[in-house]
């Protein structure tokens, strides 16, 4: 069995295969970074036209890699939502067209159940039940994972994702685009008690949201406060900053496995790349004696490994075209 999975969420266009046993056989990414960079940020309008400039190639490339041909194929996942609408609609035309040609199933996946399953590429260990974080740019949320694709919302960002504070405050401090690993790297020489920024804690409602407006803010005045100031220390900063996400990180998760008395957690999604991060969610699940999961760096960011694994695992003999599949904005 041999399945085909397309992502083209935001502003990489992306596609893989998978084998019957879950192995990835090839994974393409062509990343639109250096079109976006000028105007430090996605350009939606762009990010559909080069997806649309790229997608056949990239698809193209990542059947001759797997060393199949387009008909060995026995299904395509793809992406349709949250994302940017514009982008998800050439994923998912492709997707629609060749699927049609071809007379196999269409899949849809969620992108941020997508993320979840980068754990499950290459790597059949078992990891459910367990709490998941999914910490992007546009999403930071846990969810309770019961099993495979039985997933509940736990809790999310009330404002701003971790990925976007990384990428608002980089570029409130000039750093450039994408903030997160710009301020990784300023971090890294800095010290993360210099400045000490307080982590959002709700007291009313779901005490496991979470929240970085605040903290952004309270940065972006730190920085206007002290950039004439002699001797001010912007890696300080930057490891302040960091330090503070990583903290309310790991506090909702733990607490979140402690409520639900779960034993096992999976990180994913871009920011889960950072090694700050992942280095304190290692040391408190040693400590706390529960198994922690992490997908290499190059599946933590948007790729076409995740969706293609995410639909091997959806795939059930039988399964129909889905010609009602359409991009939704939304969670
Ligand atoms: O998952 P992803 O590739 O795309 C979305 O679904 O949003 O995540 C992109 C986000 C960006 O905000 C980027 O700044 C952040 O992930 N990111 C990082 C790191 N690498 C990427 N944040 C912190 N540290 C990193 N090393
Ligand atoms: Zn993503």
């Amino acid at each position: 069995m041999y399945i085909l999975g397309i992502e083209t969420s935001c502003d990489e266009t992306a596609a893989a295969v998978v084998n019957g046993k879950k192995e990835l056989l090839s994974n393409v990414v062509f990343s639109q970074l250096k079109i976006h960079k000028p105007y430090g940020g996605v350009v939606p309008e762009f990010a559909s036209r080069n997806h649309l400039k790229k997608i056949n190639t990239v698809i193209g490339q990542a059947i001759r890699e797997a060393g199949i041909k387009l008909s060995d194929l026995n299904a395509i996942s793809v992406t349709y939502k949250p994302g940017l609408v514009g982008s998800l609609l050439i994923g998912i035309s492709t997707a629609k067209a060749l699927a049609y040609a071809l007379n196999i199933p269409l899949i849809g996946i969620n992108h941020i159940y997508g993320h979840i399953y980068a754990n499950y590429v290459n790597d059949n260990r078992k990891k459910f039940p367990g709490i998941a974080l999914v910490v992007s740019g546009g999403h930071t949320s846990l969810f309770l994972c019961r099993g495979h694709n039985k997933f509940s919302l736990l809790s999310q960002t009330r404002d701003d994702a971790a990925g976007e504070a990384f990428d608002k405050v980089s570029k409130s401090m000039n750093l450039g685009y994408p903030g997160g690993p710009l301020i990784e790297k300023m971090a890294k020489a800095g010290d993360p008690g210099a400045f000490k920024f307080p982590s959002a804690r709700f007291k009313k409602g779901n005490k496991l949201d979470f929240s970085f407006s605040g903290l952004k803010t309270a940065v972006w005045c730190t920085y206007n406060k002290n950039i004439n100031v002699k001797n001010f220390n912007l890696h300080d900063l930057a490891a302040g900053f960091q330090k503070s996400v990583v903290d309310t990180l790991v506090r909702n998760t733990f607490e979140s496995a402690n409520r639900y008395k779960i034993k096992s957690i999976l990180l994913s999604g871009g920011v889960a790349s950072n090694s700050s991060l992942r280095e304190a969610m290692q040391e408190k699940a040693k400590k706390e004696g529960l198994d922690l999961f992490c997908p290499p760096k190059e599946f933590c960011t948007d790729n076409g490994a995740m969706v293609a694994v995410a639909g091997a695992y959806k795939f059930k003999k039988g399964m129909k075209f889905e010609f009602g599949l359409e991009p939704d904005a939304a969670f």
